[in-house]
Order: structure tokens, then C-alpha cells, then sequence
């Protein structure tokens, strides 16, 4: 049976647990370039012991970030600095892994430590025109989204195919699309976002189109041995919304274009949502798109406790668990959840401190 501390195999990648630390957004750039912070944010939850670090929404081009201070890779020039986060992840034995995302409507905000957090950032102050598959507004503030045309959206696919293509040179060993929380992948899926008429938007088959699209681009830009994960927003849990058998239907779909992972989040298209929040709260999403789709799936979302996440994985509920805020509260959470699990398995805490900690076990 498999549990937490499990290897896990992505066609040429094998993360050493089950654990993966969830992007987070740590709003710590200018012009998109990873900094020390991005070096010490990842660096420390390798030498903790997660097995797969998946660094932030990070812009495939600069209107595609939700703030000004938001990760970036629309330029070859971010790759040396992202190089250097990556060598120090691989070096300490965690797998380096991005998301690769586009705010859509939900861009040009200020970052949450500024006066007036989630504002619209007006264009004459460095900020730009959102764009969606629809000219509506999401927040209260801030211009009409731009309605992109067809010649648009494909320009986009192509950023992040473009994107993909520098994160390999930069290192990453897992590349991920965001088409959650209400940015712009999501924005095409969910029926309470995009209201277009054309190819891209109507009937079930049209909205996954840019989806589509998109992964089977990417993934014959990818090397062979790396692997694509998907997050999607599972279901907008909001009656006429996007729903968990549209996810079933569009992993199944994904999994023919050589997609290896979906990740299971949910929410982000609709103020409306109402949303159980609670331990382990979207567990049942990736397990009904494990169980009914045949392919690979994450879980996360208030996923704080080993016993909780090594039964997630023992009960073939996900085969990796996705964990954000506990990480940040506690990045050497691996190595407690290895030592209350008494694993069998080698320790997952850098050597430089095993040898002094493996003694503290006993
Ligand atoms: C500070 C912060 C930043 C986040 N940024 C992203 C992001 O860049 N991309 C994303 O898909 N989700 C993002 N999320 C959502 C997390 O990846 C995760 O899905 C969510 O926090 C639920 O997991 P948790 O309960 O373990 O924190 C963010 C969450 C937090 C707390």
C-alpha cells in the first residue's frame, strides 16, 4: 500500500514523497524576476523535505500578471535568476516545478501588503488593461476588461508554450497550467465567466477549447520526461457554474493529450460561491477525478496533518497531496510528519541536519 512517503513516478521524474508545496504567490518581484526571496521561500522547503515545490503563478506575459510584483517568465532574460532557485531545489533532493499562468480579468491589482490591497492599479500608475474571453468586469474596480479575438487567444497559447519552453531551460523538472480561480484559463471554462458565442465559449465543447488547445501545445513543446499537471478549478460551486462532471469530462480529455497529473482545487469564479470550507475540504474532487477519469490526481486545501494526508494517499483518494499555508507556517513540516508516521522510509531533511536530528527521533 502506498502512503505519504511513497515515491512517486511522473513519466522521467520521481518526487521522493508525497508531498508537494501548492503555488503561492509571494508578490516579491520587479519586471517579473525571481529575487533571494524566491531562493530562500523554495530553498527552505527543500532542505524541509517536500517532494515537489511548485513555485507561484508565474506570468507567460507581463498582462497576464494578477499584480505588478508577480512572478514572470514572458522574457529569456528571467531564467538566470530562476536557474539559481531551481539548482539549489534539485541539489537538496525536492523537484523544482512551476505554474504557468495568465490573470485574465483578475489582473493589475495591488499586491496584499500595500495600502489598499486587490485595487485596481491604474494604467498611468504601471498598470494595464485586464483581458478576458469576455468584456465583464470581475472585481468593483477598475476598467472593462479588453474581449479578446480569436487571433488573441491563440497569441496566448503561444506565450505559454514560449513559457514552458524557458522553464526547461531554467531548470524546472514540472510544468503546471493554471486554469483555476478565476484567471484567464478558468475564465474560458466556467460558464459564469465567459459569455462568448464563438469557438471558444457557448456549449461545453467550445469553452474547453482554449484548454485544450493550450496543453497539447505545451505538451509537444515538453520534452518527453517532463511531466504537465493541470489545475483546475473543479467545480465554481455555484449552481449554473462549472461543475466537478465538467472536470471529469475535460481531465479525460486532457489525459488523451498526454496530461500526467490533474491538480484538484476549486472556487474563484463567482463572489456567489458558497464554499465548505474545512479540513480537507476539496479531497473528494480529486477523488471522484481520479476514480472516473483513470488519471493522476493532487489534493489540497486544508491538508495540515500527517495522518490525514498519509490517509489521503493509503485510501487512493490522490497520489499527491498539495499543501500551501501549512508549509508556510511550519517548511520542515515533511520531516515532522515523517518522524509521526515512523517511516521506514530514508529521511527526507537534508543531510546537512539528519544526522544531528535522526539522534532527537530516538
Ligand atoms: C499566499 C497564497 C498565495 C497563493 N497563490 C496561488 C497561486 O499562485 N496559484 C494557485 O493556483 N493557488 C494559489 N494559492 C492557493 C494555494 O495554492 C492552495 O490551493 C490554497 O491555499 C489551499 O491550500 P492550503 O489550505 O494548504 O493553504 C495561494 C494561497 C496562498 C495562501
Amino acid at each position: 500500500m502506498a502512503g505519504l512517503f511513497t515515491p512517486l513516478e511522473l513519466r522521467g521524474v520521481t518526487l521522493r514523497n508525497r508531498i508537494a508545496m501548492s503555488p503561492m504567490c509571494q508578490y516579491s518581484s520587479e519586471d517579473g524576476f525571481a529575487t533571494d526571496w524566491h531562493l530562500v521561500h523554495h530553498g527552505t522547503r527543500a532542505v524541509g523535505g517536500a517532494g515537489l515545490l511548485i513555485a507561484e503563478a508565474t506570468g507567460v506575459e507581463p498582462r497576464g500578471r494578477i499584480t505588478p510584483n508577480c512572478l514572470g517568465i514572458w522574457k529569456d532574460e528571467h531564467i538566470p535568476a530562476l536557474r539559481r532557485v531551481t539548482s539549489f531545489v534539485l541539489e537538496h533532493g525536492s523537484v523544482p516545478g512551476i505554474q504557468l499562468a495568465h490573470a485574465g480579468v483578475k489582473a493589475s491589482r495591488h499586491r496584499p501588503i500595500h495600502p489598499t490591497p486587490n485595487k485596481f492599479v491604474p494604467i498611468e500608475q504601471g498598470g494595464w488593461m485586464p483581458v478576458g474571453p469576455t468584456a465583464k468586469r470581475f472585481g468593483r474596480d477598475g476598467p472593462v476588461p479588453h474581449e479578446l479575438t480569436i487571433p488573441e487567444i491563440r497569441a496566448i497559447s503561444d506565450s505559454f508554450v514560449a513559457a514552458a519552453g524557458r522553464a526547461v531551460e531554467a531548470g524546472f523538472r514540472v510544468v503546471e497550467l493554471h486554469f483555476a480561480h478565476g484567471y484567464l484559463g478558468h475564465s474560458f471554462l466556467s460558464p459564469l465567466m465567459n459569455e462568448r458565442t464563438d469557438g471558444y465559449g457557448g456549449p461545453f465543447d467550445h469553452r474547453v477549447t482554449f484548454l485544450i488547445d493550450t496543453a497539447r501545445l505545451v505538451r509537444n513543446a515538453l520534452p518527453d520526461d517532463i511531466p504537465l499537471l493541470v489545475r483546475l478549478s473543479c467545480t465554481d460551486w455555484v449552481e449554473g457554474g462549472w461543475t466537478i462532471e465538467d472536470s471529469v469530462e475535460t481531465a479525460k480529455l486532457l489525459k488523451r493529450e498526454g496530461v500526467d497529473l490533474i491538480d484538484c482545487s476549486s472556487g474563484g469564479a463567482s463572489r456567489r460561491a458558497d464554499i465548505p470550507v474545512g479540513p480537507g475540504y476539496q479531497v473528494a474532487l480529486a477523488e471522484q477525478i481520479k476514480r472516473e477519469a483513470g488519471i493522476a490526481a493532487g489534493a489540497v486545501g486544508l491538508i495540515t496533518e500527517p495522518r490525514q494526508a498519509d490517509a489521503i494517499i493509503g485510501e487512493e483518494r490522490a497520489d499527491l497531496v498539495l499543501m500551501g499555508r501549512q508549509l508556510l507556517r511550519e517548511p520542515y513540516w515533511p520531516h515532522r510528519a515523517w518522524v509521526d508516521l515512523a517511516s521506514e522510509r530514508p529521511p527526507v531533511i537534508a543531510r546537512e541536519y539528519a544526522w544531528a536530528l535522526s539522534e532527537a527521533r530516538r
